[in-house]
């Protein structure tokens, strides 16, 4: 057996013995998503984390991510087996930059979407994950309302709803680098094929695109589309299992720079050392827990869009 196949043999033993569940979003590595116990999109890691009998949860992930599990499951373990696997755009928008917006509108519930700090989380009326926005921000009472802190989900979802919204200015670096001209060309080379792509990228972008969905979506989407070639604009991890999936159709990632640097910092040597040293424990004190977790509840109660 090679190290390689060894190492996923120890993670899986590693696993069993701490009653322990591998849960990996789908933009991680290839090996880490081929042995975790299930691979998802936001909102269905959180779920998986809330529902969940095991009594720790290894989050392959970024940090709100491993977060968000903590606090929809105290009782539980979370690791996270790189701590430094942050998301650049959740760093984007404050707890302090958040009161200032709220100042600003007194009584305009404030949507998060999940990529935020709990902090943020914490002083925000309701989640949302890219699979639910615009059921979120409908199902809202309020005639308009604030959504943090993407600017192109925001966009997007402005364009589907009858409320009016305002929004914070961040964005995802990974895909804001994803440009019009990118799609164009992937679509000159490849005749006849469909573009697919995450709300997270920009509306130009967005423009072009035949599906707009999450990463779960994705997958749907490739399984029904009678295209035979898919031009993808998302991340790069998401190719592992489009292709495993469905074999007999062609995936072309839109841009070679669709990788984020956060999401591949977690290899198979990383989940073994967390486990055997049951290292890299995320928490969130108390106070702020309740609170964001009332946020998180009030999304999962919102069915998701397809
Ligand atoms: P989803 O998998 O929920 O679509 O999220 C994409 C993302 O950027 C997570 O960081
Ligand atoms: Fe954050 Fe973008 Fe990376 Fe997702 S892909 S973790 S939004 S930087």
């Amino acid at each position: 057996m090679s190290n390689r196949e060894e190492l996923k043999k120890e993670i899986r033993a590693l696993l069993k013995e701490r009653d322990a569940i591998m849960i990996a979003h789908n933009y991680q590595r290839d090996e880490v998503q081929e042995i975790a116990d299930l691979t998802g999109d936001s909102l269905a890691l959180s779920r998986a984390a809330a529902d969940s009998p095991a009594s720790v949860i290894v989050f392959c992930g970024v940090h709100f991510m491993a977060e968000s599990a903590a606090i929809l499951s105290p009782s539980k373990t979370v690791i996270l087996p790189r701590m430094d696997a942050g998301c650049p755009m959740a760093d984007m928008i404050t707890p302090e930059d958040l009161i200032r917006e709220k100042e600003k509108r007194p009584g305009v519930p404030i949507v998060a979407y999940v990529n935020t700090s709990a902090e943020v989380k914490a002083l925000s009326d309701i989640c949302c994950t890219s699979a639910n926005a615009v059921k979120v921000v409908d199902s809202l009472d309020s005639p308009m309302v604030y959504m943090i802190p993407d600017r192109n989900l925001s966009h997007y979802v402005s364009l589907s709803t009858k409320k009016r919204m305002e929004w914070w200015n961040g964005f995802c670096p990974t895909h804001e680098r994803l440009k019009p001209e990118d799609v164009v060309k992937a679509k000159k080379e490849n005749p006849g094929a469909v573009f697919v792509c995450h709300p997270e990228c920009r509306p130009d972008v967005v423009e072009l695109a035949d599906h707009v969905c999450s990463t779960s979506g994705m997958y749907r989407y490739a399984r029904a589309t009678s295209a035979r070639t898919i031009i993808v604009g998302t991340e790069m991890g998401i190719l592992y299992r489009l292709r495993k999936e469905n074999p007999d159709k062609r995936f072309v990632l839109a841009s070679k720079a669709l990788i984020c640097p956060n999401m591949k910092l977690t290899t198979l040597e990383d989940v073994a050392e967390g486990l055997k040293e049951m290292k890299n424990i995320v928490t969130v004190p108390d106070d702020i827990r309740i609170r964001a977790k009332t946020a998180l509840d009030r999304m999962l109660k919102v069915p998701r869009d397809f």
